[in-house]
């Protein structure tokens, strides 16, 4: 199985690593900023897609953000590759999604949404075939968490001293006023009913140290509540455990005898 990765930051170093040892998967190759061209890697580094596309990629593994998606999105599903998309909240932008759909329906390229940071998406997606009525995600961080973000513009967010909700509204609203939150958001919006039904409410907490997505569905199948508390990865601090991990069983998956 050969793979090409889109961005070289913290979530491909980690798949790197998690991979380096299945004789199974090759890295044909990394296309990059010219900043990291001077990174260490037993791959080649290039900023030229040509270049990259030469290696001959069966599955292209975007992790490079916004940027990348729109720069080589549908180039790549149009090249007939496989493209897994890791910047899910790139795609709460609706002219982008439908461009990268429009791609994947003309070539033999799959578009693949890996749950990344949202763990319990298998039961989601799984759900909707038989009827959701609801589905809310909740995600819970301390107040400083939150800093920057536009929907918090003129909030006092060192000043929280009890649980306070900053945001409760629809994902693609979410996506758009807390980028930092658009992964989660648009993973269980794609994943379930859209972004226009999607619930997600945003809750400042200065009792907590952690960051903790609740993720609840309701429908036919019945109402399901998930409660993810990941850890930082050892590697890098700035994203979770089990993100990259989440994207490496998915790639491990198209190779392994036994798929779970
Ligand atoms: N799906 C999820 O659950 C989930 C969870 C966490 C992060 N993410 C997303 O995954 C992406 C990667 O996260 P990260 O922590 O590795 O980020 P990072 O900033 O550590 O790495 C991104 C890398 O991409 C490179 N890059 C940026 N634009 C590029 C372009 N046009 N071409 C090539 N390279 C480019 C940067 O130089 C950087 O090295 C981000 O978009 C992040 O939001 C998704």
């Amino acid at each position: 199985m050969r793979i090409g990765l889109i961005g070289l930051g913290a979530i491909a170093g980690d798949i790197v690593l998690y991979l380096k040892d299945n004789p199974k998967i090759e890295i044909t190759g990394a296309l990059v900023l010219p900043e990291d061209l001077s990174r260490e890697a037993e791959f080649p580094l290039t900023t030229d897609y040509d270049v990259f596309m030469a290696g001959d990629p069966e599955l292209v593994v975007e992790c490079a953000g916004h940027g990348g998606v729109v720069a080589y999105g549908t180039r790549v599903l149009e090249a007939g590759k496989d493209l897994m998309i890791v910047s899910i909240g790139a795609l709460s932008d609706e002219p982008l999604y439908d461009a990268l759909v429009d791609a994947a329906k003309r070539s033999k390229g799959q578009l693949i949404l890996p749950a990344g940071a949202l763990i319990g998406v298998d039961g989601l997606a799984a759900a909707r075939s038989a009827g959701l009525e609801n589905v809310t995600i909740r995600s819970v961080k301390p107040p400083l968490s939150w800093s920057g973000a536009e929907g918090v513009e003129g909030v006092d967010l060192a000043a929280i001293k009890e649980r306070t909700t900053v945001f409760a509204g629809s994902a693609r609203d979410a996506a758009r006023l807390f980028p930092k939150n658009a992964n989660v958001a648009a993973t269980a919006a794609l994943a379930g009913i859209g972004f226009e039904k999607t619930q997600v409410e945003l809750v400042a907490d200065p009792t907590t140290t952690q960051n903790t997505h609740t993720l609840i569905f309701e429908g036919t199948p019945g109402r399901y509540e998930l409660v993810i508390a990941g850890n930082p990865s050892p590697n890098n601090p700035k994203t979770s455990q089990l993100t990259a991990l989440s994207i490496v069983r998915l790639i491990e998956n198209r190779v392994a005898d036994v798929v779970v």
